[in-house]
């Protein structure tokens, strides 16, 4: 049985199985970006299975406060496009939550404004590195001030762009939609180049939306002014949170489990790689295309895992699910190391770290490297035992011990378990339906 305790603290304890079909949240990623494309659209958007995460509500408040229409009824939000000069400045500062994504992408059609903004955070996005998107929108002209070191909140001073050509010096995402979204605003073409490929969801709603757009590996092009036309579109199931919903699957012995409508693009499927890699039993059926984007249903059947090391080349595209494989680890014939996720330092916690103290508590042997983690297999019984969990208030560490909660001996406290709404606010209630 999984227990509830009061809002902030969940008790989690073994279950038999998980049974039946789930269906995850609208992609936190695809749905940031729809917004944001369609608030400096032209025309109406309609998106459909919007995310219920509370960073992707940020990113909502932030564009009301630039003047954007925009309506909500459950998870279907209406935006009438300002078009891209439409945007107003706004009369107070911009709250970005805790979303790290609303504050870098945001910068960057910020960037393209002929007005100043300041935009900050929480406590954990106040304290996440903010340069990596200052560094290449000065280059374009905005005149941008931050805390020291780079850090939120920043004061953005947009103004007329010009078009770079970008070299990512840290494979990122939102620093590449940030330069993208600003390339909007300049006159000419503006390049990224990426280290490693980083999700394109950026790249694919230009294209749907009309924006004039080049890519070629690596290579990503945009040239501006740019015209969107907003649009009705759909947002997949976000594959992030079924990863929890995968490897508790996968580790309670007698599941079987549906994961329904995932986005698979392919940029953020490589958990499906991994797992595959291990043995595990993840079937994925009923493919289709929604507005440019893959999404299909995923079957999940427990069994033996072999565990391994995941190559370096695989973790930018596995960057927000590495938690919830090193609870995996603990479970696979050989454990589970990873390097070259030095990243991870600076996501909502220093996952590393908080990953590494919350599953020695439980039992489990952990080596703690400066860009990674080596989870050792099971030991003894080879059951985890039941911890109270310090989450530090992230979203990914809460969802991570429920799950390892499920397979460990006695009760799993979560502290602070408030925070899975950041990313998946149904979790623990998705969860309690399926568990037998
Ligand atoms: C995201 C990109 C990733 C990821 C984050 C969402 C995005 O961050 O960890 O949860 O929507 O572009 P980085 O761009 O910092 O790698």
């Amino acid at each position: 049985m999984v227990l509830f305790g009061a809002t902030k603290t969940k008790k989690v304890r073994p279950v038999k199985r998980l049974i039946g079909s789930v269906q995850m949240p609208g992609d936190k990623s695809i749905s940031h970006r729809y917004a944001m494309l369609g608030a400096i659209a032209e025309g109406p958007s309609e998106i459909h299975f919007f995310a219920s995460s509370a960073d992707c509500q940020s990113t909502l408040d932030c564009l009301k406060s630039l003047g954007v229409a925009i309506e909500r009824r459950d998870n279907v939000v209406t935006i009438q496009g300002a078009g891209l000069a439409g945007l107003k400045p706004p009369k107070e500062s911009l709250d970005a939550g805790n979303s790290g994504s609303t504050m870098r992408m945001l910068a960057g059609i910020l960037a393209g404004q002929p007005f100043r903004t300041v935009i900050g955070g929480d406590a954990s996005l106040s304290r996440r590195p903010m340069q990596r998107v200052i560094d290449p929108l000065t280059q374009m002209g905005a005149r941008i001030k931050s805390a020291a070191a780079g850090l939120p909140p920043l004061e953005i001073e947009g103004g007329a762009l010009r078009p770079i050509r970008y070299e990512l010096p840290v494979a990122s995402a939102q620093v590449k939609s940030a330069v993208l979204l600003a390339g909007l605003y300049a006159e000419g073409e503006t390049t990224v180049v990426e280290p490693v490929a980083t999700r394109d969801h950026t790249e694919i709603a230009l294209e749907q939306m009309g924006a004039d757009t080049g890519r070629h590996h690596r290579t990503i092009a945009v040239r501006g002014p740019a015209r969107l036309q907003g649009m009705k579109v759909y947002v997949p199931g976000d594959i992030s949170s079924a990863a929890f919903f995968l490897v508790a699957g996968l580790l309670v012995p007698e599941s079987n489990l549906v994961i329904r409508n995932v986005g698979l693009n392919p940029t953020r499927t490589a958990i499906l790689d991994v797992l595959a890699a291990m043995g595990g039993r993840v079937k994925v059926l009923n493919v289709e295309m929604l507005n440019g984007e893959l999404l299909g249903d995923l079957h999940v059947e427990p069994g033996s895992l072999k565990g391994g090391e995941i190559s370096r080349d695989l973790v930018p595209g596995l960057i927000d699910e590495l938690p919830v494989l090193s609870v995996l680890g603990t479970q696979t014939e050989q454990g589970l190391t990873f390097h070259g996720a030095a990243e991870l330092r600076v996501k909502e916690s220093d996952r590393i770290a908080v990953v590494a103290a919350n599953l020695r508590r439980m039992g489990a042997e952990v080596e703690e490297f400066p860009d990674g983690l080596r989870v050792a297999g099971p030991s003894g019984d080879g059951k985890l035992r039941g911890a109270e969990i310090d989450t530090q208030g992230d979203h990914r560490i809460a969802m991570a011990f429920a799950v390892a909660g499920l397979v460990a001996e006695g009760t799993t406290v979560i502290r602070d378990s408030g925070c899975v709404d950041v990313s998946f606010p149904e979790f623990f209630g998705t969860l309690e339906r399926v568990a037998e």
